[in-house]
C-alpha cells in the first residue's frame, strides 16, 4: 500500500505530424504488411517543432485543467524522460517554470518504465514529504535518436506525452507498487549520449548516436516480466482482482501473448499501438488517456498498469480509478 492518493486527472499532448506505414516505406525496405502483421503498429506521430520540454509542458497544463487543481497547489512535478533536450535543468523544471509553478521538481530515467516509476516514486514522496497535490509527466521524442535508415528500429516509434495529476483523498487508491530490475548484460537496449571533444580529450569518431536494441532479445524479456508482474499484481490484489489492465505499448504481439498467459479476455486490455507506436515512457499515460476519453476507463474499475524497457527495468502499479 502507498500514501492515500488518488487520480484527478489525465492528459495526453501529441505532435501533428502523422506518419504512417506507407510513409516509412519510402525510407526504409519495408512494408505495411510486414510492420502491421509484426508489431500492430499504422501509424506514429512525429515531432516536427514540437519538443518535449513543450509537450511536458503543455500535457501538466491540461491535466492540471482536467483536475480542477491550482498550480499554487502542487508541490511535486516528476517528470519522465529519455529525451529532454535540456542536459539540466530537468523537463520538470522547465515545466515548473513555463507555467509558474513553485514545487520540488525532478526528472527520472528508467527508459519505457519511466512513467510507472515515476508515478510509484510520486506516491511515496507524497507520503514522505507530505505533498497534497503531485503530477507525473512522461514526454518523449524518440524520433530525434532514431536511425531511420534502420529498418529493424525506425518502424516501432513514435513521439508524445502524458501526465497524470496525484491528489491526496481518504482512501488509497494507488496499490502494491512493483519496480524491479535485470542487468543488461548484453547490451539488449541503449543509446548513447554523443561524443563531445574538450581541450583534454580528444574525440575521432564523433558522430550521431541511435537507439541499438536487440529486438528479439528484448522480447524475450518482455513476455516474460509482464506476465510476472501481472501475476504479483494479481497475487496482491487477493480477493479484489484487477479488472482491466494497461499495458506498455511496444509491440502488439507481446500484449496478445501476455493476455493468453493471464487468460484475460482481449477486451479487458487497452491497446491503442496501432496509432501511436511506441512513444516509451509516454506510451502509459496517453493509454490512460485516450481509455478514459472513450469511456473504457470508468469509475469503480481496479485497473493494472505493467511496463518494461530499457535498463533492464519492469515495474507495475494497481490503480482503483475514481474520476
Ligand atoms: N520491415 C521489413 N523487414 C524487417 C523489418 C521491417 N521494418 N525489421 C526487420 N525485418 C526483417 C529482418 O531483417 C529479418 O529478416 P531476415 O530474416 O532476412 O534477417 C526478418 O524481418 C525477421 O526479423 P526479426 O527480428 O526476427 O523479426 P521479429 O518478428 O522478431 O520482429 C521486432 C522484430 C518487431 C523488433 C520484435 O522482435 C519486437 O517487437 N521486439 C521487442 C521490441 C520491444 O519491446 N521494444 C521495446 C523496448 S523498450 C522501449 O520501449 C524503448
Amino acid at each position: 500500500m502507498i500514501a492515500s492518493v488518488e487520480i484527478a486527472g489525465v492528459s495526453k499532448v501529441t505532435p501533428r505530424r502523422i506518419v504512417t506505414n506507407s510513409d516509412m516505406e519510402k525510407l526504409v525496405d519495408t512494408s505495411d504488411e510486414w510492420i502491421t502483421k509484426r508489431t500492430g503498429i499504422r501509424t506514429r506521430r512525429v515531432v516536427d517543432k514540437e519538443t518535449t520540454v513543450d509537450m511536458a509542458a503543455e500535457a501538466v497544463k491540461q491535466a492540471l485543467k482536467k483536475a480542477g487543481v491550482k498550480r499554487k497547489d502542487v508541490g511535486l512535478i516528476i517528470g519522465s524522460t529519455i529525451t529532454s533536450e535540456y542536459v539540466t535543468p530537468s523537463m520538470a523544471d522547465y515545466v515548473k517554470k513555463v507555467l509558474g509553478i513553485d514545487a520540488v521538481a525532478m526528472d527520472l530515467s528508467a527508459g519505457c518504465s519511466g512513467f510507472i516509476y515515476a508515478l510509484n516514486t510520486a506516491a511515496s514522496l507524497m507520503d514522505t514529504l507530505d505533498i497534497g497535490c503531485a503530477v507525473v509527466v512522461a514526454s518523449e521524442a524518440i524520433s530525434k535518436y532514431t536511425d531511420w535508415t534502420d529498418r529493424r528500429t525506425c518502424v516501432l516509434f513514435g513521439d508524445g506525452a502524458g501526465a497524470v495529476v496525484l491528489r491526496r483523498s481518504d482512501t488509497a487508491c494507488l496499490h502494491y507498487p512493483v519496480m524491479e530490475g535485470t542487468a543488461d548484460k548484453d547490451d539488449v537496449l541503449y543509446a548513447l549520449r554523443e561524443k563531445r571533444p574538450t581541450p583534454f580529450s580528444k574525440v575521432s569518431d564523433v558522430k550521431p548516436e541511435y537507439i541499438h536494441m536487440k529486438g528479439a532479445d528484448v522480447f524475450t524479456y518482455a513476455v516474460g516480466v509482464v506476465e510476472s508482474v501481472l501475476k504479483k499484481l494479481l497475487q496482491m490484489c487477493g480477493d479484489r482482482p484487477y479488472n482491466k489492465i494497461i499495458p506498455h505499448q511496444a509491440n502488439e504481439k507481446i500484449i496478445d501473448y501476455v493476455i493468453r498467459k493471464m487468460d484475460m479476455r482481449h477486451e479487458q486490455c487497452f491497446i491503442n499501438i496501432g496509432e501511436y507506436a511506441n512513444t516509451s515512457s509516454a506510451t502509459i499515460p496517453i493509454a490512460m488517456y485516450d481509455a478514459y476519453e472513450k469511456g473504457w476507463l470508468k469509475k469503480g474499475d481496479r485497473i493494472a498498469l505493467v511496463g518494461f524497457g530499457a535498463g533492464l527495468s519492469c515495474g507495475g502499479v494497481v490503480i482503483d480509478w475514481t474520476i
